[in-house]
């Protein structure tokens, strides 16, 4: 890393040179295309510095030397480069780190709360891990400016190429931009080439110096020279260079923000090299430094290889360096991990990797959760998280925009972990019209019930809610006609469910001990009540760029679940009514005839398996008032009285509060882990 000395064509070790470039026209055409092969390619990749912590001195104007620490309950999950000089890193606690930097900030993360509308920034966030859920919103706010910032400051698509990696992190694919400056600041690019074939190899590069300004230069491979000619791939890496130097600096003008970058021919190195030297700078990883760069990382540290994988492949050639498996000959690794990883690691170690970089920033699932300290006991107690979570997938829906009908989840699905068991429910979420609050606090609720009327709900360490499956919708306002299709389309599904052995996607809600399955095919097609006034009315974050978070990572790992059910069906609302389609209302009537609503779990039976549902509520009471002798207070716990909100007590505590201290004596890792996985 020593030598960012501008190349000087003119030194005195000057080889002899060579007339033409090993580069082609047609490699420099295609440039234009984005192809992964193309030997001139550049790709960059921008992450922010320390993100949360900066997002928070960003808004709370902190002074730029000022030590300072996003707090999660008792741990830390974001410290600024001034408060690491302390030696502060993610795994101590704000104990140890008021201790090791008395000046620290620590600046909680905003949090939702029940009850309230909308997230909010609150001095003892730290004390009320039991009934309080972290937001990152204001974090994924931040990232949709700098995004915005990013995408303004390149020439628009498709000449700029841009992906979103996660919340702090994209990836650039530069070559469309730099073929474009090749061409003008090089005029004889733009010659035909030779006998207008374009295999032939382009002209040298003009002898002019290349000036890396400010950039960390990885050193060249061994036998390589600085003192030789550059070719027309160190120009292209020049130019990205320059490129990166000027989002990075608008990002800084407009924002604040400081971030760091990885300029190479992939992005594997780009990534590898964005992490380099933080903060605040970037590394250019030129072709003929990529072994020597390489060779120094263990590859676990290189994308892909971090998690199981990357374990894997250390115990089965038996080192973590990238230097010794460039000794594993191609068969080798064929042989111990198989062909296709076996030939992708190969590659890897020689620094090459095909991957592209995709503009679609676009959200494929969203995920809330919390992961309970103590654990919950309660039907009450998991509908009032519901609420939570549905608020803060609602509001990330309306920023993808779901209002306007530009995109739309599929499905909504609900984990539940009791002890060491995942369970998982899914439901579709109804399509023909626009996603409400209240359609997915009812679907939630549903998913919900049925893990209780499964049994052996509680007490539940941890609960999680996501929606998945997004579709483009149709954008614009969605005529009458397109509703009578849809309608027509609802009752051909609807008479097609009655008599196809799909209907026999029964979901089994029948109480444990007594398993017997219960046509509730029909149920599916029930949807909510439809509240589409208040969605607009909710607070007013919103109408931003698509988000994708690092939740969304997460949500793809569907936990290996004993139950998924495909076939969850809507219950009808308790509440009136408002205006709905006409077939949404035939299917009600038929409710009417067929369904029995138990208030208590908010689900909605068929009418068959009514007594046995209440005799399985009746036992389910008598065995809590056995294991927790307080009666009174289990069976108001699934009253749904008006008086509910003050009657339910969750059992070992008050209102919310855990016992003994708040429940803050653990960091809640678990969300940790959920979140970022
Ligand atoms: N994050 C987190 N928990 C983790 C990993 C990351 O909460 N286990 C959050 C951090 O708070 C961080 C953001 O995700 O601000 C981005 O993570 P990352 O880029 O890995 O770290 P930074 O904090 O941005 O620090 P760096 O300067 O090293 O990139
Ligand atoms: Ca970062
Ligand atoms: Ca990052």
């Amino acid at each position: 890393m020593s030598s960012s000395q501008p190349y000087i064509q003119s030194s005195p070790a000057t080889p002899s040179r060579r007339r033409k470039s090993k580069f082609t026209f047609r490699q420099l055409h295609q440039l234009q295309q984005f192809s992964p092969s193309n030997p001139l390619r550049v790709i960059a990749h921008i992450d922010l510095d320390a993100f949360y912590a900066q997002c928070e001195m960003v808004r709370l104007g902190v002074a730029e030397d000022q030590p300072l620490a996003v707090q999660q309950w008792q741990g830390l999950i974001a410290i600024n480069y001034p408060a690491r000089k302390f030696g502060l890193n993610r795994h101590v606690t704000t104990i140890e780190a008021k201790k090791l930097c008395p000046d620290l900030i620590m600046q909680h993360v905003a949090t939702w709360k029940e009850g309230e509308e909308r997230w909010a920034y609150r001095d003892d966030a730290f004390k009320d891990m039991a009934t309080q859920k972290v937001s990152l919103d204001p974090y994924r706010r931040e990232s949709r400016k700098i995004l915005a910032v990013i995408k303004d400051s390149l020439p628009a698509a498709p000449i700029q190429r841009v992906e979103k990696a996660s919340i702090d992190e994209v990836f650039l694919d530069l070559s469309a931009q730099i073929h474009s400056v090749m061409l003008e600041r090089f005029p004889e690019l733009n010659r035909p080439p030779p006998y207008d074939d374009p295999t032939e190899n382009l002209p040298r590069p003009p002898t002019t110096a290349l000036n890396w300004d400010t950039d960390a230069l990885i050193d060249l491979d061994e036998g390589q020279k600085e003192e030789e000619d550059p070719d027309w791939d160190d120009i292209a890496m020049l130019l990205g260079s320059e490129i990166v130097r000027r989002v990075r600096a608008m990002i800084r003008e407009k924002l604040k923000y400081t971030c760091s970058a990885g300029v190479a021919k992939n992005k594997m190195l780009a990534k590898l090299g964005s992490g380099h030297n933080k903060p605040n700078q970037q590394t250019v990883v030129r072709n003929r430094a990529v072994q020597q760069f390489l060779s120094g990382f263990k590859f676990t540290k290189i994308r892909n290889l971090g998690g199981k994988l990357g374990d894997e492949v250390v115990s089965a050639f038996n080192t973590d360096t990238v230097k010794d498996l460039l000794e594993v000959p191609m068969d080798q690794f064929k042989r111990k991990i198989g062909d296709d990883t076996g030939a992708w690691l190969y590659g890897v170690a020689r620094g090459e990797d095909a991957s592209e970089v995709n503009p679609r920033t676009q959200i494929k699932s969203m995920l809330s959760a919390k992961s309970f300290r103590p654990s919950i006991n309660s039907m009450d107690q998991a509908v009032r998280w519901l609420r939570i979570f549905v608020a803060d997938i609602f509001s990330r829906l309306v920023e993808e925009g779901v209002l306007e009908n530009k995109r739309k989840p599929k499905t909504i699905n609900l984990h539940h972990r009791q002890g060491g068991q995942m369970r998982s429910k899914q439901a579709p979420i109804p399509q023909g019209k626009v996603v409400s609050e209240d359609i997915l606090f009812d679907l939630a609720k549903n998913l919900v019930a049925q893990v209780v009327v499964d049994g052996r709900a509680w007490p539940c360490a941890n609960l999680s809610l996501s929606v998945g499956g997004f579709e483009d919708g149709v954008t614009g306002n969605r005529g009458i006609g397109s509703f009578l299709i849809r309608g027509e389309e609802a009752r051909s599904i609807m008479n097609s469910a009655r008599d196809t052995p799909e209907q026999e996607n029964v979901r089994d809600v029948t109480p444990p001990g007594k398993r017997r399955r219960v046509d509730d095919g029909i149920g599916r097609f029930f949807t909510p009540r439809e509240d589409s006034k208040e969605e607009s009315e909710i607070d007013g974050h919103r109408a931003n760029e698509p988000d994708e978070e690092m939740h969304e990572n997460q949500s793809k790992n569907t936990p290996s679940s004993e139950d998924l059910y495909r076939g969850g069906s809507t219950p009808p609302s308790a509440q009136p009514q408002a205006k709905e389609s006409p077939p949404l209302r035939a299917a009600r009537h038929q409710t009417n005839i067929t369904s029995y609503f138990c208030p208590r779990c908010s689900i909605s039976l068929p009418a068959s398996a009514q007594t046995e549902h209440e005799d399985w509520h009746f036992a389910e009471d008598l065995q809590a008032e056995e294991r927790n002798s307080r009666p009174s207070e289990n069976n108001t716990a699934h009253s749904s009285g008006p008086s509910r909100k003050t009657q339910q007590l969750p059992l070992k505590r008050s209102r919310g509060r855990p016992a003994g201290g708040g429940g803050t004596k653990a960091v809640d890792k678990g969300q940790r882990k959920l979140a970022f996985g």
